[in-house]
């Protein structure tokens, strides 16, 4: 699952080229994985040149000094309907999944397009200075008006020169939950959701759990979209849908068209049922997203010590080469109240309770908020820094993903659509004490 290295193109730009039409030149790159710096050079809104050395001249220089140069963050998971609505009508006392379901079934009776609007567009600023240029969202479709839905589509619109928004038909009440709920949920698919989501372990019954599962495969196939579910969000060792999405992605063949996102429970299964899935799971083929700042908060609630990490099975998961990728999930809301955007803040949470602390690790979960993120969005053929690729990068004041992470490292320059979109000075320190050494 390490990111391989990067191609270096040398193309038609010749030595001395004085006139060029390029847009914007980064010098001195450090690309992932590679030990020798780069010149970047972009045209047109793409990726024109990558060489050792670009002899040209650009409407705008940035000297990188070989700091990290990276393709930007994938936000894989996130809600922003609910996004900076914490304490509204109350907070979240428990801390629990179930609370939070409660208080945004009551915040979610006075939405208006224009507060979701506001809201959406205020986080996905917060996200793309900090380097997210791709996010998929879930919009809750469980609400006989599809506001937050209708209010989402129109963002994903507006913002689509400077960030590609993905927009998930999410039933927060379960498709069976209420009478209109199914209807609401392929009404969202015929107003232009991206993708089809569930949440088979809070629906009334078990069998209710399968069934919604046949039911979300049956719409993706009708209105070829993705399917995007909510698997297992829960520490019940008995919650087993994950082997029914992954079985249903088997069997109609819609494999890396499918994500699983939380899966908590696996991480409780016992070992010989979680070997016997593993099988399963690599014979589907389809993505995981696991929410490492949320399923160590919300799970686990119920446990008293030792108290469980609540996160599914990531490390493994890696290791046999499945797709994973990390979301935030929440910023704000009824489930989170803390939460900043910052991706870094995710990849650092699983590096720790996914105890993913080797090098090779370390970066993986680089990888899982960068390149396996745009593999899960399916997103490849604009993503990546290649030629010919839409310019959308990262500089990090840090000179590997692993200090990026250990650092949490701030990221200098935003670049979309091949326009600077956004810059940061790093902190600085003026130490005014003794000599330390
Ligand atoms: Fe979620």
């Amino acid at each position: 699952m390490l990111q391989g290295c990067l191609p270096i193109y040398r193309d038609s730009l010749g030595p001395a080229m004085t006139s060029s039409g390029i847009g914007l030149i980064l010098r001195q790159c450090r690309l992932p994985h590679h030990s020798e710096l780069v010149d970047l050079a972009i045209k047109d809104g793409q990726i024109h040149a990558l060489a050792s050395h670009l002899d040209v001249l650009a409407d705008q220089e940035i000297a990188v000094h070989g700091k990290l140069v990276s393709p930007p963050f994938v936000e894989s998971h996130i809600h922003l309907d609910s996004a900076l609505t914490a304490g509204q009508p109350r907070w979240n006392q428990s801390g629990t999944l179930f609370e939070g379901i409660d208080i945004w079934r009551d915040r979610k009776q006075s939405l208006t397009l224009e507060d979701v609007k506001a809201r959406a567009r205020a986080t996905l600023q917060l996200q793309a200075q900090q380097g997210v240029l791709f996010v998929r969202t879930h919009a809750d479709v469980s609400e006989v008006n599809l506001v937050a839905l209708k209010a989402l589509l129109e963002v994903r619109e507006a913002v689509k020169d400077w960030i590609t928004v993905q927009v998930v038909a999410f039933p927060q009440d379960g498709v069976y939950g209420s009478p209109g709920n199914d209807a609401l949920l392929e009404e969202a698919l015929k107003l232009g959701a991206d993708a089809v989501g569930g949440i088979p372990h809070y629906e009334l019954t078990r069998e209710d759990g399968v069934q919604s599962v046949h039911r979300i495969f049956e719409l993706a196939q009708r209105y070829d979209r993705l399917i995007d579910i909510h698997c297992d969000e829960i520490d019940d060792d008995q919650s087993r849908f994950l082997e029914v999405v992954a079985a249903w992605a088997l069997r109609t063949g819609l494999g890396d068209r499918v994500t699983a996102s939380h899966t908590t429970a696996f991480g409780s299964y016992n070992n010989a049922y979680a070997l016997k899935l593993m099988g399963l799971l690599e014979r589907a083929g389809i993505n995981f997203i696991a929410n490492p700042l949320i399923n160590i908060t919300l799970q686990g609630r119920t446990d008293t010590y030792p108290k469980r990490r609540g996160v599914t099975r990531v490390k493994e998961l890696w290791q046999r080469d499945l797709n994973v990728s990390l979301g935030h999930d929440c910023i704000q809301d009824p489930w989170y109240s803390l939460g900043t955007g910052n991706m870094l803040s995710v990849a650092s949470m699983a590096v720790h309770i996914c105890q993913m602390t080797g090098q090779r690790e370390m970066e993986a979960c680089y990888a899982m908020v960068t390149t396996n993120g745009a593999r899960t969005l399916k997103v490849e053929d604009s993503y990546g820094l290649e030629v010919g690729k839409p310019a959308n990068l990262i500089v990090l004041d840090a000179d590997s993903p692993y200090e990026a992470i250990r650092r949490s490292a701030t990221v200098t320059h935003v670049i979309s659509r091949g326009k600077l979109l956004a810059q940061t000075q790093p902190p600085a320190t003026s130490w005014l004490g003794p000599p330390a050494a």
